[in-house]
């Protein structure tokens, strides 16, 4: 009788956390940030053995760049501020580094900046072809690289970017977008008439810090991007004005620390959620922990997946 129950208890069906968005699958909907840990394949595939349903990679432009000088990061304790200028190896040793992951289970998705939209068509032409990558993101608001932050605020610039991109990658695009402005939605509306297939809401929010012994900014590029808890709110407002307006996928990423940070994103109207800060703080343990208390809450409220709960918000 006993090992009967026990038998009931295991076929009781597990809240399904698997997300199928832009013809991919994710087996969970967290997702490793841009810019975090995103550089190497070993520390990619080490992100997807912790948990995650799929990681997006640093910032990879057509060459190379050393990014700005130290220090470029701080920890404010509510977030970190950073101004690391967009460092990474370039294009095309990058992805000599992806094709070593062409067995990952979860998918790649490359992002990728451009200073004009030349570089852009060579970048999507390289991409194209490349089966390892299931997707690109387009780094339009990094807030402090000269060059990139414009982008961002300018709906004009924006819709043509992406069609630029569209035109010549394989794969679908998703933007990411900037709060740093004064209408997301606007900016979101060219991003969709340019031809994107889904947002990242939201890129970090500029700001700065300074040393008051010394009277000096902290950071040695002065301006940086906040990051972390603080930002949360001001992601999950974004999140929800843009799905509110438009029906397109948008990935919620900003200050992601708990279950009920992710709860909160995917009830905004998130697709699903991307991670930073909290992996930089916690390490890469908080993607199990975060899976747990998803479940629990799910099993808890009687919701038999993360579908039921998406976009809850605005039925209120
Ligand atoms: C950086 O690498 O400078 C940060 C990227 C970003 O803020 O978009």
């Amino acid at each position: 009788m006993f090992k009967l129950f026990l038998g009931l208890i295991d076929l009781a069906p597990q809240p399904m956390l698997k997300v199928e968005t832009l013809g991919l699958r994710f087996r969970n909907p967290l997702i490793l940030a841009a810019g975090i840990l995103g550089l190497t394949a070993p520390i990619l595939r080490r992100v997807v053995e912790s948990g995650a349903g799929g990681v997006v990679t640093k910032s990879i432009g057509l060459k190379p760049r050393k990014g700005y000088p130290n220090p470029t990061v701080v920890d404010l304790g509510f977030g970190f501020l950073n101004s690391m200028g967009l460092p990474n190896p370039g294009l095309e040793k990058f992805m000599k580094e992806l094709e070593t992951l062409r067995d990952l289970e979860a998918p790649i998705i490359l992002s990728i900046y451009a200073f004009s939209e030349d570089e852009l068509v060579e970048i999507g032409r390289a991409v194209s072809g490349l089966d390892v990558i299931s997707a690109v993101e387009l780094n339009i608001s990094c807030p402090h690289v000269d060059g990139i932050s414009e982008i961002a605020k300018d709906p004009i610039l924006v819709k043509s970017y992406v069609k630029t991109l569209k035109r010549h990658v394989d794969k679908p695009v998703i933007v990411k977008l900037s709060p740093n402005v004064s209408d997301i939605v606007r900016i979101a509306e060219a991003a969709v008439d340019g031809g994107a297939d889904a947002l990242t809401a939201i890129n970090t929010v500029r700001a700065m810090s300074i040393d008051v012994e010394v009277g000096r900014p902290v950071l040695a590029g002065v301006f940086g991007g906040l990051s972390g808890p603080a930002i949360r709110p001001i992601a999950v407002r974004c999140v929800y004005e843009i799905t509110e307006s438009l029906d397109i996928p948008v990935f919620g990423c900003g200050g992601v620390e708990t279950a009920r940070d992710v709860i909160e994103f995917l009830m905004a109207g998130a697709t699903a959620v991307q991670l930073g800060s909290a992996i930089a703080r916690g390490g890469l343990r908080i993607f199990k922990k975060i899976l747990k208390g998803l479940r629990s809450f799910l099993e808890e409220k009687g919701y038999n997946s993360i579908d039921d709960i998406r976009g809850l918000a605005h039925r209120r």
